[in-house]
């Protein structure tokens, strides 16, 4: 947090947050005004965007002002909008204190709000000015808050590097211990990966779509199950290691590392929910009822490939014993 200061443009410095971070973290905060949100999801919204914009018009904001986001993914997504849309767009950077927030959502650009409960509805492409990450800062992450990110950290594994992959295998007991120096190592890996392929496709053509690994099967288990993200994401992951190997392209061997790997983490492995149901989900959610899917797919550790899938056969999939 210290070393905001150093990265901060010389001008008008306009900080938001949430309530959490502001009760524990307020005292390091740069001498700016402050907005805090109320931490949660329900937070970003559009109406929170105005009211920040509103407050900032009442700060006297002109068009040279600089929003600081200090938070989890759910400030940064907000403070990245609203800078986008004030006054036909402001500089903004984040201070990513999440784990969530420093392998995935502070990087790529992306930002946005939800809209009548359906998720990042409103948005915008926008590259923050810069992105700070203090892995100290995850010292006060709630447990569930952690495996959030750390199912997103080995998604980024099993999409290019087995090496990493291996590497927090052998390494589990003291990444869950939050030793720092092996948890800034996994922090810059993901920041790695995750800007790499947003820098080949920045507006999700293609090769942007592979960081949804994991993701088509997660979003739908999310809803059905009413799990944190991360956990419906492991679960994703799985299942996309099993139709993987159904579809010979994984080995069983294979599969049951990432299995492991994920339930070492303390991930789960298999929805609780009947998977037509899920299924149905998942038609609902990409809004069409037949023809195909992209579905990323996984061909080894460290390599994947995106798909289109009939959605008859991942139903058949989704519906078989082998699943
Ligand atoms: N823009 C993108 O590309 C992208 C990618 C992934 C996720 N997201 C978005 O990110 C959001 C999820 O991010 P998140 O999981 O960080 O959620 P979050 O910001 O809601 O943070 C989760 C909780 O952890 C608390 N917290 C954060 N840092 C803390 C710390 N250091 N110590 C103690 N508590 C702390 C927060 O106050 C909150 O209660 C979602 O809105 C999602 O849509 C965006
Ligand atoms: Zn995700």
């Amino acid at each position: 947090m210290e070393s905001v200061r150093n990265h901060i443009p010389d001008r008008q410095v306009y900080i938001v947050t949430d309530d959490n971070i502001y009760g524990l973290y307020r005292t390091s905060f740069p001498d700016f005004p402050v907005y805090v949100l109320k931490a949660g999801e329900k937070s970003k919204t559009l109406d929170s965007a105005a009211d920040i914009c509103k407050w900032l018009m009442e700060h006297g904001a002109g068009r040279d002002a600089f929003l600081l986001g200090i938070g989890g993914g759910m400030v940064c997504d907000i403070t990245g909008f609203t800078a986008s849309i004030f006054m036909r767009g402001i500089g903004f950077g984040f201070a990513a204190t999440s784990l969530l927030a420093q392998v995935d959502a502070s990087i790529g650009g992306k930002n946005g709000v939800n809209l009548e409960g359906f998720k990042n509805m409103m948005g915008t492409f926008n590259q923050p000015h810069f992105v700070l990450c203090d892995t100290f800062m995850l010292q006060t992450l709630p447990e569930a808050e952690l495996q959030n990110g750390l199912a997103e950290v080995v998604k980024h594994t099993l999409i290019s590097d087995k090496k990493m992959f291996m590497w927090i295998r052998e390494n589990i007991h003291k990444i869950l211990q939050l030793d720092n120096e092996l948890i800034n190592r996994l922090v810059s890996h993901s920041i790695t990966t995750k800007s790499e392929i947003v820098s080949r496709d920045e507006v999700e053509h293609g090769e942007r779509r592979k960081l949804n690994l994991g993701h088509t099967w997660g979003h739908a288990v999310e809803k059905t199950d009413g799990i944190p993200h991360g956990q419906a994401v492991s679960i994703g992951l799985a299942f996309a290691a099993r139709l993987s190997e159904h579809k010979g392209i994984l080995t069983r061997e294979e599969r049951l590392l990432i299995l492991d790997l994920l339930t070492s983490l303390g991930l789960p492995v298999i929805t609780r929910t009947d998977p037509a149901k899920v299924f149905q989900a998942l038609v609902k959610d990409k809004k069409r009822e037949s023809g195909h899917i992209h579905y990323v797919l996984m061909n080894g550790l460290g390599d994947v490939s995106v798909e289109r899938i009939p959605l008859d056969e991942l139903k058949q999939f989704a519906l078989s014993k082998a699943h």
